[in-house]
């Protein structure tokens, strides 16, 4: 891989969401249930608001990546025979910290969350699909890997969670990792000019400062502490 996506992945590392205090909170299991389920509605909105709007970009997108993209949406919003809807999964997650399903699925996108529709669909409307996918696959999936891994012990350990109620969270291991070589791949192919990386490092950190400013967001409304926001620093 060359240099710029080699020095792309260590910059966004540094501000992982693993640092985030609402996830050091979860892993020692003194985080709220109602933060918890509070995340998981907000997680909700990430797959049938920020993932649906991924779909703008199925036509734009090359040949090459238009059936990988499409599998990728379906198990997102459709789900599996085995494994439900990612938004379905969150849903279910939100509910085993102790919650009504009408509770946790009536509680409103919060403006920090509706960053993300907002944007893929404004780079998907400039035509600028590898923007849009990687301010997903780059910006949140890539990172989401290591949080997920983490909160599926967490969860069972700490409040009780089957392994299925722990599902949205196990689930996002495996998926969010190919997702995430998907958007290196496409990056690292498609962004040829300098311009282009600079877009594309522009929109992975548009993707991981929404991703932590939710977390925070969700963190300050329901644990009433101070949590640290991001910027984007171009
Ligand atoms: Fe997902």
């Amino acid at each position: 891989m060359e240099t710029f996506w080699v020095d792309l992945k260590a910059e966004l590392s540094r501000r992982s969401v693993t640092e985030h205090p609402l996830y050091v909170d979860l892993m020692a299991g003194t985080l709220r249930r109602a933060t918890l389920a509070e995340l998981c509605a907000q997680f909700k909105y990430t797959v049938t608001d920020g993932i649906s709007y991924l779909a703008l970009i199925v036509p734009q997108a090359p040949r090459e990546l238009k059936k990988e993209l499409a599998e990728n949406l379906y198990g997102e919003l459709t789900g599996t025979p085995q494994v439900p809807s990612h938004w379905e999964l969150a849903l279910r997650a939100g509910m085993a910290a102790g919650f009504a399903r009408e509770d946790v699925d009536a509680r409103p996108m919060r403006p920090e969350t509706k960053v993300y529709p907002d944007t893929v669909s404004a780079y998907a409307m400039r035509g600028a699909w590898l923007e849009a996918l990687s301010f997903v696959a780059i910006g949140i999936e890539d990172m989401f890997t290591t949080f997920c891994d983490g909160a599926a012990r967490a969860v069972q350990k700490h409040y009780g969670y089957s392994e299925a109620e722990a599902l949205y969270f196990s689930a996002h291991v495996g998926a969010d990792e190919d997702h995430s070589q998907l958007g290196w791949e496409m990056a690292a192919h498609h962004a040829t000019t300098d311009e282009k990386r600079r877009s594309v490092r522009r929109a992975a950190l548009e993707g991981r400062t929404m991703w932590w400013n939710m977390h925070s967001a969700v963190y300050e409304a329901g644990e009433r502490k101070a949590a640290p926001w991001q910027r984007v620093e171009l």
